[in-house]
């Protein structure tokens, strides 16, 4: 019989009743410290139907932040706080993932430690802004990691890892993608460095590799995923040849031995634009679970599965708007649609009200 999305699926230690992975969404709304804390616990708890759910981006460390309210998983309170979102999921018969962040250049002297410069490959300042408490401000102008600093952060990812399990996550997911710090050092527009960090795609992989490394050594490698986005230019990210450098990136991803590998098929800054990567020829090359996403809905999504360019699907704003969403799908039901004025920030509205069908079981 022809695969859809209520198709169970075996994800690395894991059974998945189907093949519905809720993406990770920033959302801003963390407590002081940046803890998680109940109301993002019944967040995501009510989306629990997923086959598996991803948390928001989470900073590994305190210089990994670049967004108000964001949480971390840095701190005592925070991997507290994490804990009661990982007991009301798996009380609610579901499986999550911590997403491992690093923003790397994409911050502000605001959000780090002393307000010193962001972190990033080399010295480029972004084009963009982020909101801080002082309102939308420019990215700040970043300083170069210097070759003997890296070690410490592929460490602050490992114990980010770490950390996520004590929390009670089922697994971690290493954010590469978006032109976050893992994607600066991936593509050259962002990376111009000389050591072995920079120039060759070989070189310029490094940092991905010795961060997914670490991080499985940690937590197993079948407990990891690596979310990639070859074809974004959000962030003021980009690459000279996208098809080399994602080929050689999955290539690398293939021999190790984990969970899946997802996938962002195209350019959230030009949504319409063609893409240039061969997402059939990625997933080829990669080999394992294929996790796509990019504005898929209920046909998109079963027509990718049955034809094997994809395994399973993940959903942003369809997620946000409906708890529900896989009841929804299984009866054909209309969708509840996302207000975007509360994706970011503020309380329980826009966040934890949106209605469920009645007299379903969600
Ligand atoms: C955002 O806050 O806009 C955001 C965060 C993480 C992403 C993408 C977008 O990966």
């Amino acid at each position: 019989m022809s695969k859809d999305l209520f198709t169970p699926i075996e994800l690395g230690p894991y059974h998945l009743p189907n093949r519905f992975v809720m993406a990770p969404l920033t959302r801003s709304r963390a407590s002081d410290g940046n803890v998680p804390y109940a109301l993002n616990a019944l967040y995501y708890a009510q989306r629990a139907s997923a086959g598996l759910l991803i948390s928001e981006a989470t900073q590994v460390v305190p210089e990994g932040q670049g967004y108000i309210a964001t949480p971390g998983v840095h701190s005592d309170a925070q991997v507290a706080g994490w804990k009661l979102v990982t007991d009301a999921v798996h009380a609610a018969g579901g499986r999550i993932f911590l997403q491992l962040w690093h923003v790397g250049r994409i911050s502000h002297t605001d959000f780090q430690p002393d307000h010193a410069a962001p972190v990033a490959p080399s010295a480029i300042q972004p084009k963009g802004k982020t909101f801080t408490g002082s309102g939308f401000v420019d990215l700040s102008m970043p300083r170069a990691l210097e070759t003997g600093e890296i070690a410490g952060v592929v460490a602050g990812y490992r114990t980010g890892a770490k950390h996520a399990i004590a929390a009670g996550f089922d697994g971690v997911e290493v954010h590469a993608a978006n032109g976050y710090l893992i994607d600066q050092f991936l593509r050259d527009k962002a990376n111009r460095r000389s050591d072995q960090y920079g120039g060759s795609i070989e070189n310029r992989m490094r940092f991905m590799n010795e961060v997914v490394d670490a991080v499985a050594a940690e937590v197993g490698a079948d407990k990891v995923g690596v979310r990639i986005s070859p074809d974004n230019t959000f962030n003021d990210i980009d690459d000279t040849d996208p098809v080399a450098l994602f080929t050689a990136v999955a290539t690398a991803l293939s021999h190790r031995g984990l969970a899946y590998l997802h996938v962002i098929e195209g350019d959230m800054a030009a949504p319409s634009k063609p893409h240039r990567v061969d997402y059939v020829a990625l997933k080829a090359a990669f080999g394992g679970l294929y996790i796509a996403n990019f504005g898929y809905d209920k046909k998109r999504a079963n027509d990718a599965i049955a034809a094997g360019r994809a395994d399973m699907i993940a959903f942003g704003k369809p997620f946000i708007a409906n708890p529900d969403l896989v009841t929804r799908y299984l009866l054909d039901t209309p969708l509840n649609a996302p207000d975007d004025k509360t994706f970011y920030g503020g309380d329980s509205h826009g966040y934890t009200d949106y209605p469920v069908l009645s007299g379903v079981p969600a």
